[in-house]
């Protein structure tokens, strides 16, 4: 079979966004603890932060990061993780069943963060706590000094102010797990009066109202549109989360992941655009688009539930495979084909949490096969991302019908000349011959292609082999006379750079 895209430098969709690569650290699990931080470790730094995870971090390619949850976040009280280390309390975490000893809180996350180059996205809690808890964070992060949380922060040895741009009022409120949960009319007042209240200690920041914790959330659409009927005028993003699994062998509807975030973009844009168009608003309300990725959460929620309270248990330590590094890839051609109104998104999470890099306490970090489309993706994409047309092939899902076998989008920085194409092949049994017309583009040849592909869409990267899954050059790949021509090898993700 053969696939062909259509693109052209003058129809642009936005500029790359640096924040489309955003990761997300929750204290959940092994995520903070023996993740980014871990005393003790041959590699950690005078901090107790594990030199090899910091290094991984970087080489992801995450440029911002979610903090501290999650579902943690409701039930959490900021302050417990500041001050003296001993005299910190050990709380439990009912989100997760598990203990939080604070012993890593905002003031070392904030080094961690300036050690990793990331800016910060902190979430509030709004399950358990308000507007005041949400204005003496805001004051202990941001104010300069002279009162008395600012000063609190400063004896704890943080003396200039965290600098926090943007806020995410409150978690997943829409979800009934979540603590505090609570209806959209009573989320949507909340989240209004905090972000009046917080604009006022601090016009410029940027707050982001939750919205759905799923495309099949029974209240998506309706929650988002009550929600921003209270909160328009106040809020700058709402959130979409959402993860994706294999479920019952159907690999086809598994890669075909990105109809679903496509259509959940799609559809939250509209409907803030309608509450916008109906308050007679010019102003746009972009998505934050702030938990996505694979994760198997039906074996999750089918696991026995933990009896114990245990510090830093293994939860959720997904282990990836071929098939979910080629839809980690899709759903990176979706949020970038959207970076017109997605502007902010995290991968969720970080380290040992349904993530990227692994950690073994006291031994080695790794890469999982995820890893490679987002390193990648975040290192080649540059200038401006383009609408590209595909014409593929389709193949039937049971999820979501006719899908095309490719799909793809592209960047292209004016300054350089230089073009980037990403593109999956979902057939699971032909490669594809790919063409890409380069008329409309000054003379170009290929400088580097990556190709993450194999034999087996199930094989996964362990501790002991941590390279089965990684990406290698797309042999054959040429550029002859005014087109781009390569072979997409069956169940891959791929990425051409042309200069
Ligand atoms: O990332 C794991 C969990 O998924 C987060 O805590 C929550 O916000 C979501 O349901």
């Amino acid at each position: 079979p053969s696939a062909s895209l259509r693109l052209d430098p003058a129809h642009a969709v936005a500029p790359v966004n640096p924040r489309t690569f955003g990761s997300f650290v929750e204290h959940m699990g092994r995520c903070v603890y023996t993740g980014i931080y871990e005393p003790g470790h041959p590699t950690a730094d005078a901090d107790g932060f594990r030199g090899d995870v910091l290094e991984l971090t970087r080489e992801l390619g995450v440029t911002l990061v979610r903090y501290p949850g999650g579902n943690f976040v409701s039930g959490y009280r900021w302050e417990d993780g500041t001050g003296p280390r001993e005299s910190r309390p050990v709380r439990r975490d009912l989100a997760w069943h598990s203990l939080e000893t604070n012993e890593v809180g905002i003031d070392e996350f904030a080094r961690w963060a300036r050690k990793a180059g990331l800016e910060v996205m902190y979430a509030l809690n709004l399950g358990t706590r308000g507007v005041q808890e949400a204005l003496d964070a805001h004051e202990y992060l941001n104010q300069p000094s002279g009162t008395a949380l600012s000063d609190l922060r400063r004896a704890n040895g943080s003396e200039e102010p965290h600098g926090v741009r943007i806020f995410c009022l409150g978690n997943e409120m829409d979800g009934p797990w979540q603590t505090g949960h609570k209806t959209a009319h009573e989320y949507g007042r909340l989240a209004a009066e905090t972000a009046r209240a917080l604009r006022s200690a601090d016009p410029g920041i940027e707050l982001v109202a939750c919205g759905s914790s799923g495309s099949g959330m029974p209240t998506f659409g309706a929650w988002e549109s009550t929600v921003l009927e209270l909160a328009y005028d106040q809020v700058d993003y709402i959130s979409a989360h959402a993860y994706y699994e294999e479920l019952d062998g159907d690999l086809g509807s598994f890669l075909a992941s990105s109809r679903d975030m496509d259509h959940f973009v799609d559809s939250v844009v509209a409907t803030a655009d309608s509450v916008g168009a109906r308050l007679k608003s010019t102003k746009k309300i972009n998505v934050s688009f702030d938990e996505w990725n694979v994760w198997y959460l039906s074996r999750f929620e089918n696991d026995p539930k933990p009896e114990t309270w245990d510090v830093a248990p293994r939860v959720i330590e997904d282990h990836y495979n071929l098939a979910d590094a080629v839809v980690v890839g899709s759903l990176l051609i979706s949020l970038l084909r959207h970076s017109d109104r997605v502007t902010v998104a995290c991968q969720a999470q970080l380290v040992n949490v349904i993530a990227p890099i692994m950690t073994e306490p006291g031994g080695r970090a790794w890469r999982q096969t995820i890893f490679h489309p987002f390193a990648l993706t975040s290192r080649l994409a540059r200038g401006t991302v383009l609408h590209v047309g595909v014409d593929a092939p389709t193949y039937d899902t049971a999820k979501f019908g006719a899908v095309p076998t490719v799909d793809a989008v592209a960047t292209h920085d004016e300054a350089t000349g230089e073009l980037v194409v990403f593109a999956v092949n979902r057939s699971l049994d032909e490669a594809t011959a790919l063409t890409v017309p380069l008329a409309a583009f000054a003379d170009l040849e290929l400088a580097e292609t990556w190709t993450v592909a194999g034999d087996d869409p199930y094989v996964r990267n362990t501790a002991d082999e941590p390279d089965r899954v990684a990406p290698r050059p797309l042999e054959g790949a040429s550029v002859d006379g005014s087109s781009l021509t390569a072979a997409l090898p069956p169940c891959s993700w791929s990425a051409l750079r042309l200069v």
